[in-house]
């Protein structure tokens, strides 16, 4: 007998899953399927390269400094391509906003859409010569303005993400992924080269059991999150201390936030005074995610998807996990506030 589980022959992928729930969506054109189906063909180059950079020679630093100051290396400039080529190839695209490209990237009219896109193409670059998992992220938006596209397109507050995702390059690739009517995952089968849906309707812990954040930072915190610490390490109700992960690559920290619940902290100090983590493309396509996964995401004293973004690359404090974990954090800022 055959084994229909090795051989499934009506296997949901991320394809049609993206043209399913279009034809669902009232008034829809097929632009934003186009656009998604675009977005994931860039992240199955970006999977390859990723699997064969030590091979291909992508690893190494390509020699430049980005706009928020980190080493560029040939595998982010590799990735930003890609992702820029496909989405312009979309024609479904006005404005795009990458964490590598110090201005807004306005699509040429002639293949333009009504479509905002800001992204990160490579998340975690720091890990790429280590071969620690890396990710890739991004929101996409309506445009709300009429005439010529600006940058002010792209400074929307995340409330209004119309769909957003990321891909996690681990020990396989995952495409986590939302339109707004729940998260779901989709693992790359490199064999078909496909995203099959693997978790439908992802749903967060109401409290984990881990704690996730640059501890090393620790003389410079302010004193909420060195209380809130010390209470996940020596809880005074008698309850277990948390463990610690953190692997410095946020999309890695955070699927398994996701997935095994607990809270992933990138909190201000003295230091990064409007912590590391930018709006556009980092917290607010993550924050989307956790939301629609039952989660919470904050700066500590505000929605991180109500922030109104004021520039392109502008950084928050990113505090996201299991609601009853960011809760409590909040509590401790609050009480330090007073
Ligand atoms: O913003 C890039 C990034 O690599 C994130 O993926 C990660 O969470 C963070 O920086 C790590 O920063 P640090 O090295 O300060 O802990």
């Amino acid at each position: 007998m055959t084994d229909q589980s090795a051989f499934e022959t009506n296997v949901w992928t991320l394809t049609r899953f993206v043209m399913e729930t279009g034809r669902q969506a009232k008034g829809a054109t097929g632009e934003l399927t186009q656009l998604i189906n675009s977005t994931l063909t860039a992240i199955k180059a970006i999977s390859s390269a990723v699997r064969k950079a030590g091979l291909a020679h992508l690893q190494g630093i390509a020699g430049h400094i980005n706009v928020t100051g980190d080493e560029v290396k040939k595998l982010d400039v590799l990735s930003n391509d890609l992702v820029i080529n496909m989405l312009q190839a979309s024609y479904s695209t006005c404005v795009l906003v990458s964490e590598e490209n110090k201005e807004a990237i306005i699509t040429p009219a002639d293949k333009r859409g009504k479509y905002v896109v800001c992204f990160d193409p490579l998340d975690g670059s720091s890990n790429i010569d280590c071969l620690a998992p890396i990710g890739t992220i991004f929101a996409i938006y309506k445009r709300t303005s009429e005439g010529e596209p600006t940058e002010k397109d792209a400074l929307q507050p995340g409330n209004q993400i119309v769909c957003a995702g990321y891909a996690l390059y681990g020990s396989a690739t995952v495409v986590a992924m939302s339109t707004g009517a729940g998260l779901n995952f989709f693992m790359l089968d490199p064999a078909i080269g496909e995203f099959i849906l693997t978790d439908r309707n992802v749903k967060i812990k109401k409290k984990g059991k881990t704690y996730s954040l640059n501890e090393g930072y620790a003389k410079y915190f302010d004193p909420a999150v060195t209380e809130y610490l010390k209470h996940k390490k020596f809880p005074e109700d008698g309850g277990a201390p948390y463990g610690a992960r953190y692997v410095g690559s946020m999309v890695s920290d955070v699927h398994r936030t996701i997935a095994y619940g607990g809270i992933f902290l990138y909190p201000a100090n003295e230091k990064s005074p409007k912590g590391k983590l930018r709006l556009l493309y980092e917290c607010n396509p993550i924050a989307f995610l956790v939301e629609q996964a039952g989660g919470l995401a904050t700066t500590g004293t505000q929605r991180v998807l109500d922030v109104k973004p004021e520039a392109l690359h502008q950084r928050v404090p990113f505090v996201v996990g299991s609601p009853d974990d960011v809760e409590e954090y909040m509590s401790f800022v609050k009480k330090n506030q007073k």
